[in-house]
C-alpha cells in the first residue's frame, strides 16, 4: 500500500535573536491510510511543530528541509495557492482552542457552508443541507436551530465538534488533531475520542492525534511516535510502545504515568530534569543529561534509530534495549 503521508528527514530551524532553535530534527514516518498515529512527548518536544511544517503553517521565522510526500506530492516544494487547496480538502488540521479558528462574528452557518462552497463549488442551498447532516453526525443536538448561532452560543465541547465537524465537511484523507481535547473537560472528552473512532471507522480518515495525555493515544491510535528534543526517539504500535518500551525515555513517561486510581485520567507527568535546548542540543543523544541508563559513549555518539522489532524504531546506543 502507498503511504498517504511519508515524510523524510524533517528539519525545522527557527532564526531567533538569541540563536538558532533546531525545533525538528530529521524526522521521517510514514502514515498509511485510515491509520492513526498519536504522537506523544514533553511539552517543547516539536511535535506541533512537525505538522506546522508539514502544512506550510510556519511562522515567519523558520525554515524547514527535508521532504514531506502527501498522495505522492511534494508539499514542501507547493505553491501557496494549491497547498491553500489542500489544506482543508484533503488534508484538515483541529486545534486546541476552537475560539482561535472559529471566527466570533460569523455565524456558525456561515463559516460552515463558505468551507464547502470554496472547495467544492456547490450551491448555498445544497452546502447548507450537507452542513446541517454533519453537525448532526458530530453529535450536535437541534442542528438546524443551531445552525444560524454565532460561536459564543455554544458550550465549549459543542464548539470543538463544530469544528471538527468543518475539519470533516471536504471528507479530507487526513485529519491533524493538535491537542483537541485538552481544554475540556473529562466526559467531553471522552465523547469527542469517540466521535473521532466512530468517524475513523466510517470514512476511514487518517488521523494523527499530538497529545499530552497517553490515555487519548491508548483509545485512540494505532501507532505512536515519542518525540523528544524535536526528533523521533521511539515508534512502534501502542501496544508495543505501552507494553515494552525500548527507549528510556518512554519508559520515563510510562513509569511517570499515574495508574488507574479512580480518576481513570493519564496524562505525561514531568521525568526529572530540564528538557534540552534546542539552541544548543546536548552532544550524543539528547536524552543523556537525564537517562538514568546513560554511559560514557551516549556523550558523545549521536544515536540513528535502529530497528527492534517489526515495525518498532528505537534511538537508544545501548544494547540491552534493543
Ligand atoms: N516562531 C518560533 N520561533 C522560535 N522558536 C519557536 C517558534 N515556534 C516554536 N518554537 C520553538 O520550537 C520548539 C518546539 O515547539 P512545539 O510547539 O512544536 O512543541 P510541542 O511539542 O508542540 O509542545 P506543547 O506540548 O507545549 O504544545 C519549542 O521550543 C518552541 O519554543
Ligand atoms: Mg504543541
Amino acid at each position: 500500500m502507498q503511504p498517504l503521508l511519508e515524510v523524510s528527514y524533517l528539519s525545522t530551524k527557527f532564526s531567533t535573536p538569541d540563536g538558532q532553535v533546531n525545533a525538528v530534527n530529521d524526522v521521517s514516518f510514514q502514515l498509511f491510510p485510515g491509520e492513526s498515529l498519536g504522537i506523544v512527548g514533553e511539552s517543547g518536544s516539536g511535535k506541533t511543530q512537525v505538522f506546522m511544517s508539514i502544512m506550510g503553517l510556519l511562522a515567519e521565522n523558520g525554515k524547514t528541509s527535508g521532504s514531506v510526500r502527501f498522495k505522492g506530492q511534494e508539499l514542501l516544494l507547493m505553491s501557496r495557492e494549491r497547498l491553500n487547496e489542500v489544506r482543508g480538502s484533503d488534508m484538515s488540521l483541529i486545534f486546541q482552542d476552537p475560539m482561535t479558528s472559529l471566527n466570533p462574528f460569523l455565524k456558525v452557518s456561515k463559516q460552515l457552508t463558505e468551507v464547502l462552497i470554496e472547495h467544492t463549488g456547490i450551491s448555498m442551498q445544497e452546502a447548507r443541507a450537507v452542513c446541517i447532516e454533519m453537525l448532526s453526525k458530530v453529535g450536535i443536538p437541534e442542528p438546524i436551530k443551531r445552525f444560524d448561532m454565532y460561536p459564543h452560543e455554544f458550550s465549549g465541547g459543542m464548539r470543538q465538534r463544530v469544528m471538527i465537524a468543518m475539519a470533516l465537511l471536504c471528507q479530507p484523507d487526513l485529519l491533524i488533531a493538535d491537542e483537541p481535547t485538552t481544554a475540556l473537560d473529562v466526559t467531553i472528552q471522552a465523547q469527542i475520542l469517540k466521535l473521532m473512532n466512530d468517524l475513523k471507522r466510517e470514512m476511514n480518515t487518517a488521523i494523527v492525534m499530538i497529545t499530552h495525555d497517553l490515555g487519548v493515544v491508548a483509545g485512540l491510535c494505532d501507532r505512536v511516535l515519542v518525540m523528544y528534543g524535536g526528533r523521533i526517539v521511539e515508534s512502534g504500535t501502542v501496544r508495543e510502545i505501552f507494553y515494552n518500551p525500548k527507549h528510556p525515555y518512554t519508559m520515563g513517561l510510562l513509569a511517570s504515568m499515574p495508574r488507574l486510581d479512580g480518576s481513570g485520567h493519564t496524562s505525561l507527568q514531568a521525568i526529572p530534569g530540564q528538557p534540552p535546548n534546542l539552541q544548543n542540543l546536548p552532544k550524543g543523544c539528547s536524552f543523556h543529561p537525564r537517562c538514568p541508563y546513560a554511559q560514557d559513549r551516549c556523550k558523545l555518539d549521536h544515536p540513528p534509530l535502529r530497528k527492534v522489532g517489526d515495525n518498532r524504531l528505537s534511538a537508544c546506543l545501548l544494547e540491552s534495549f534493543s
